[in-house]
């Protein structure tokens, strides 16, 4: 099957959909994805089959939420494809593509969880499809981590809705849809905070290392030149 794939992305334009209808099963990213990935594999079925057991990354309670929630399972594609359009879809085949090559020629990196990945927009680029959401429900300073995020302004130039929160005093609905968004230049991504593949410890927030997210809060507000300048003024 593997040979097949590296023949089909390798050699020929034509792989596109044969590639596209593989790479939707789990099964197929561990054909190469061997040691040490594959325990990326084993945490996430494994969870699955012990739904009381607390997980401990983000990629796995993504499977394990969906089945508790009766959601369509959740597979490794639907966040290593990107948000899904054409364009995402054609760079995910591509990067399949060298990483076919890679694989053949085995030059591949053998660390686990990598934070900094080459690609890591592409996955990144799901999160914010998935969570729109998230991103577009204002909460002031609560969320303003989220609100302020160009990703925030990009899911609401492509649709999205500006809501206020359930659980928002009526007096002070008007003034935050007012205020909006208010993005921020900065490059930050979603893994930036919450972890995809690292194991966190026990206690840690919607997979976050405090280290790490203090670091990222600060990095936007030395963009704004607003906000905190340094870690040490965080709490
Ligand atoms: C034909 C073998 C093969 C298959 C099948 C495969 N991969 Fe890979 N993948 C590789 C190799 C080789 C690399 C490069 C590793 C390196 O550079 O160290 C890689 C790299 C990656 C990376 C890192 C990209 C980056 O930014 O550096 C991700 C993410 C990834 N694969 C996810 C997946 C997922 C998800 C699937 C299933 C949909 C999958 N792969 C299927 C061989 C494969
Ligand atoms: C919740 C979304 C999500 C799910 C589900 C997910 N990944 Fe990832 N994955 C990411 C993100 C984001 C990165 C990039 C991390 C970075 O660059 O900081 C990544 C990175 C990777 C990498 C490259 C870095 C590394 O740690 O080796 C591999 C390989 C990989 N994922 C394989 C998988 C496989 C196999 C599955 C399914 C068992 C899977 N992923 C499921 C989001 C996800
Ligand atoms: C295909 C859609 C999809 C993608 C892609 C996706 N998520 Fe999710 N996410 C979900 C769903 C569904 C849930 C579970 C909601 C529920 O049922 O509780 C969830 C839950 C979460 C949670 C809450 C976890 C908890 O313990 O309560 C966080 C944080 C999160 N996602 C962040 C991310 C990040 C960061 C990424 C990208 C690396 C990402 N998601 C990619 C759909 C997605
Ligand atoms: C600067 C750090 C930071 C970045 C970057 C970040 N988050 Fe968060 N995220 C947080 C914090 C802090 C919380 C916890 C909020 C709380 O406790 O209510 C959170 C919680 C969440 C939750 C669960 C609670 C909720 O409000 O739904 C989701 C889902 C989520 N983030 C998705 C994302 C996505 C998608 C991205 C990228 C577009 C992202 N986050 C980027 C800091 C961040
Ligand atoms: C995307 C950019 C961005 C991120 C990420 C971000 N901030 Fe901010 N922060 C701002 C801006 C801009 C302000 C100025 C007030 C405003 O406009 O909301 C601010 C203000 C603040 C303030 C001061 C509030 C006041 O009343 O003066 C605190 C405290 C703060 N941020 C904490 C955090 C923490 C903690 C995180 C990480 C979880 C974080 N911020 C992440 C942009 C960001």
């Amino acid at each position: 099957m593997v040979v097949a794939f590296v023949g089909l992305i390798v050699l020929g334009g034509s792989g596109f959909f044969v590639a596209s209808t593989l790479e939707e099963h789990d099964t197929f990213c561990i054909a190469c994805h061997t040691v040490p990935e594959v325990t990326y594999y084993n945490r996430a079925y494994i969870a699955i089959d012990n739904p009381g057991q607390r997980v401990t990354d983000l990629a796995t309670a993504h499977y394990q939420l969906s089945q508790i929630h009766n959601k369509t399972p959740f597979a490794c594609i639907d966040c290593h494809r990107g948000d899904a359009s054409l364009g995402q879809r054609l760079s995910t085949l591509a990067l399949g593509g060298r990483d076919a090559l890679i694989y053949v020629l085995g030059k591949e990196d053998p660390t686990i969880e990598k934070t900094k990945t080459r690609e890591g927009w592409l996955p990144n680029a799901a999160c914010a499809n998935c969570h729109a959401d998230t991103l577009l429900t204002l909460k002031g300073l609560d969320n303003h981590f989220h609100t302020h995020l160009p990703q925030a302004a990009a899911a609401l130039a492509s649709g999205g809705t500006l809501k206020v929160a359930d659980t928002t005093p009526q007096d002070k609905r008007a003034d935050l849809l007012r205020v909006g968004l208010k993005t921020i230049n900065t490059t930050l991504v979603c893994s930036d905070c919450h972890l995809a593949h690292k194991t966190v410890s026990a206690g840690a927030t919607f997979f976050m290392d405090n280290t790490r997210r203090n670091e990222a809060c600060v990095s936007c507000h030395q963009t704004a030149k607003e906000g905190p300048q340094n870690v040490n003024n965080l709490q």
